[in-house]
């Protein structure tokens, strides 16, 4: 499978880094188009109601306006077809409601960027407030089970918890946090006729393209969205968002191209955030530490007419072996902006609940926090008894303990010091389910040896581009820059949202399919061709014999028999003999899940954080991150991708919360002055360990690194905290008020 000297599983530098850096790598908010104007949002000021007028005359006379939409002129536009994400978005502008603060309603185009955010604010709006419901404690909340996360039950919760030696009943919060990605999102639009090209910042290509051409009725073939670059989105760029369709109204309806960028403060309403959560967990134990009962429910919004899922109890019920468990999510609808996916969606939050009962447990059993998880270990899974395709999570615990120092932590809270400050050594496990969807990519070669693979998917920043181009190298056997990698654009194969952490493991096997396809076709010709060495002199009649990829070695250009290494060819000679411009191969994956097995990826997270006993300053002084995520194609960019979500993690634990008014909605801190975003002086150096084995869910054996690196960083610096401190902080962000 592996070519000798293979760049695959090595610490290859981005092949997008060079552009990137000299500014070369063309993002939609660097998108200028010939005639191009600029649109502006009108967002509401109330939280739910009527618009009962809406006076747009002094906008339009303002300098350079060219329209002003609203439900007042706005055409009626279809919503999308159901995706793998779930149902369509409604489209935008289709009535006077007002169901949240922040909805989108008007959008102005004007000659530039300027003329059109000032004639935005001339646009006069009246509005018929009604009482809004706009937090998860308010008894006027409808509390409704989640469709798409079913609960799960087994055994006897009730009975375990009674005869449990030791029991724990705690209820965790989890803050709203906003995804912030530096680069702002954009859109432009350009019709001509009714052809749709679209540039914008996206996860998911091809279901912006598929609701596009629901919403104005066009086939879609007709639309395409380009998505080469995006700087950054943690998930923000997952569903479709309404500001998509009114650049696209705009552009149709001024008749030329429109770009739209949120401003940051747009980016805290428009593009979903991470809800918050209130978790209740009950955990009982026998004297031993085997858990006995686990009962774990959240509660998180839901907007009133828009749906979110997200399992924050879920990993609950996988993680660890325990005869009697009940977990269930449930929403209450609010006049809220529909929360969205941000990484380790719902598992970051529900790691928090959970990880941080059992260190509450492990103290009440006064029992190490790591033998706890240990005796609790799932040598199954223990929900269906299946055996784990692979699981390192013991490994994960163990040499994470080594590496770390655990044997020098003490147990008790509050017995650690350096110099004046409070020392704590915390540890949470994170687990992820193993995800993949369709994917297909095409590979071709031409006559100068020079490879391309294809694919819809885009790279928002993880390495999508570089690990595409190591398989590619690594079947036709080329060298790296041998390889060209086109991703982000809807006419090349379609591919699935990069979420879910499963992009990698999608990608990289239809590379690897399409890589192995085109190399056949190769050796098809070759073995055609009596002029080739890799031609097998046959009797005759008989058809010459075709060598599979298997029966061959390919490096540098360069394939050789593998049984004799005398008889080779090139690349280059074979397309030259055969008289074609190129050959072109078409790979598709799916999901070859084993139903007799249980998967997952998982991990174990280790914090240290000192803390000054006089002021209650927290620092996190040192990360741990051990990951099994099968096998790993490139260290450097699966490490970057655990590091950064380590960040994130700290965020979680320490800074990260958006806060909004209880009465009105209104966000109040949608600036980066005022929503804190760990930065490099809040992160220590994060080290990182990978273990484990490839999987056999996929031909590369990838689980994916995306977001488990976040899941269980924030409670490992909670248990870490109340280690220092002795004080128990139920609720993230742990801010220092707390701890006074
Ligand atoms: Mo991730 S939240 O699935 O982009």
């Amino acid at each position: 499978m592996t070519n000798t000297g293979s760049v695959l599983g090595r610490p290859v530098d981005r092949v997008d880094g060079p552009i990137k850096v000299a500014g070369r790598a063309r993002y939609a908010i660097d998108v200028t188009l010939p005639n191009m104007v600029y649109g502006a949002l009108v967002q509401s000021t109330i939280a739910a109601g009527r618009i009962s007028r809406i006076d747009a005359a002094r906008a339009l006379s303002a300098p350079g306006v060219l329209t002003v939409i609203s439900h007042d002129n706005a055409p009626r536009l279809e919503a999308g077809p159901m995706s793998v994400l779930g149902p369509p978005p409604p489209p935008p502008f289709q009535d006077d409601r007002v169901l949240h603060h922040g909805q989108h309603v008007a959008f102005v185009v004007a000659e530039t960027p300027l003329q059109a955010a000032a004639a935005a604010r001339l646009v006069e709006i009246e509005y018929e407030i009604s009482d809004a419901v706009v937090t998860l404690e308010d008894p006027r909340a409808t509390v409704e089970p989640n469709p798409f996360v079913p609960d799960q039950n087994r055994g006897d919760v009730a009975r375990g918890l009674q005869h449990a030696d030791v029991a724990v009943d705690v209820t965790y919060r989890t803050a709203p946090e906003t995804h912030n990605p530096i680069g702002l999102f954009a859109t432009v639009a350009a019709w001509d006729d009714d052809a749709l090209t679209v540039y914008d910042t996206t996860q998911f290509p091809t279901n912006i393209q598929a609701v596009l051409a629901a919403a104005f009725g066009v086939p879609s073939d007709q639309v395409r969205v380009l998505a080469p670059y995006i700087g950054g989105a943690f998930g923000s760029g997952l569903r479709f968002w309404p500001h998509v369709t009114l650049t696209a109204l705009g552009a149709r309806m001024v008749g030329r191209p429109v770009k739209l960028v949120l401003t940051r403060g747009q980016m805290f309403t428009s593009i979903g955030y991470r809800p918050p959560t209130v978790q209740r967990v009950k955990l009982g134990a026998a004297r031993d530490g085997a858990l006995v009962a686990v009962d774990h429910e959240s509660l998180e919004p839901l907007p009133k007419e828009d749906f979110f899922a997200e399992p924050v109890t879920a990993s609950t019920a996988k993680l660890y072996a325990c005869p009697n468990v009940s977990v269930r999510d449930r929403q209450a609808r609010l006049n809220v902006a529909v929360p969205s996916w941000m990484r380790a969606p719902g598992e970051a939050q529900g790691a928090v609940g959970l990880e941080c009962a059992l260190d509450e447990l492990a103290y009440e059993l006064h029992l190490d926090p790591i033998e706890l998880r240990l005796r609790n270990f799932a040598h199954t899974h223990p929900g269906n008894g299946l055996p784990w395709s692979t699981n390192a999570l013991r490994e994960c615990y163990e040499e994470g303990a080594r590496r770390f120092g655990w044997s020098r932590r003490s147990f008790e809270p509050r017995s650690m010091r350096q110099g004046s400050q409070l020392v704590g050594l915390g540890m949470a496990t994170g687990s992820l389910p193993y995800y993949q969807m369709p994917c297909e990519v095409r590979a071709s070669i031409d006559r100068t040896g020079q490879a391309y693979v294809g694919s819809a998917g885009t790279d928002i920043g993880p390495g999508t581009y570089t690990i595409m181009a190591q398989v590619a190298a690594d079947v036709l056997g080329l060298p790296m820059d041998a390889i060209r990698v086109e991703l982000g654009d809807t006419r090349t194969p379609p591919a699935p949202q990069q979420g879910g952490s499963g992009l990698a493991a999608a990608l990289s096997s239809a590379t690897f399919l399409a890589c192995r396809e085109l190399l056949q076709t190769v050796l098809n010709a070759a073995s055609a061709d009596s002029r080739s060495p890799l031609c097998e002199t046959t009797a005759a009649g008989r058809q010459p014999r075709a060598y599979s990829p298997d029966d061959v070695r390919a490096s540098n250009g360069h394939i050789a028999l593998a049984h004799d290494g005398t008889r080779h060819d090139t690349y280059v000679e074979i397309l030259q003999r055969s008289g074609r411009p190129a050959f072109v191969a078409l790979g598709k994956s799916a999901p070859q899940q084993d139903s007799n097995t249980a998967d997952g990826v998982f991990s174990a997270k280790f914090a240290e954080v000192h803390v000054d006993p006089d002021l209650g300053r927290i620092r996190v002084t040192r990360i741990l991150s051990v990951i099994d995520a099968g096998r790993i194609l490139n260290p450097k960019t699966a490490t970057s991708q655990i590091v950064g979500a380590a960040v994130g993690g700290i965020g979680m634990a320490l800074l990260e919360e958006t806060l909004s008014d209880p009465g009105t909605g209104r966000i109040a801190n949608a600036t980066f002055g005022d929503y804190l975003i760990a930065v490099n002086a809040d992160v220590p150096d994060v080290d990182v360990l990978f273990v484990g084995q490839p999987d056999p869910a996929n031909p590369l054996g990838v689980k994916g690194v995306g977001e488990i690196g976040l899941v269980g960083i924030a409670p490992a610096i909670a248990n870490a905290v109340f280690h220092a401190t002795g004080r128990r902080i139920r609720s993230v962000p742990i801010t220092l008020d707390q701890l006074l």
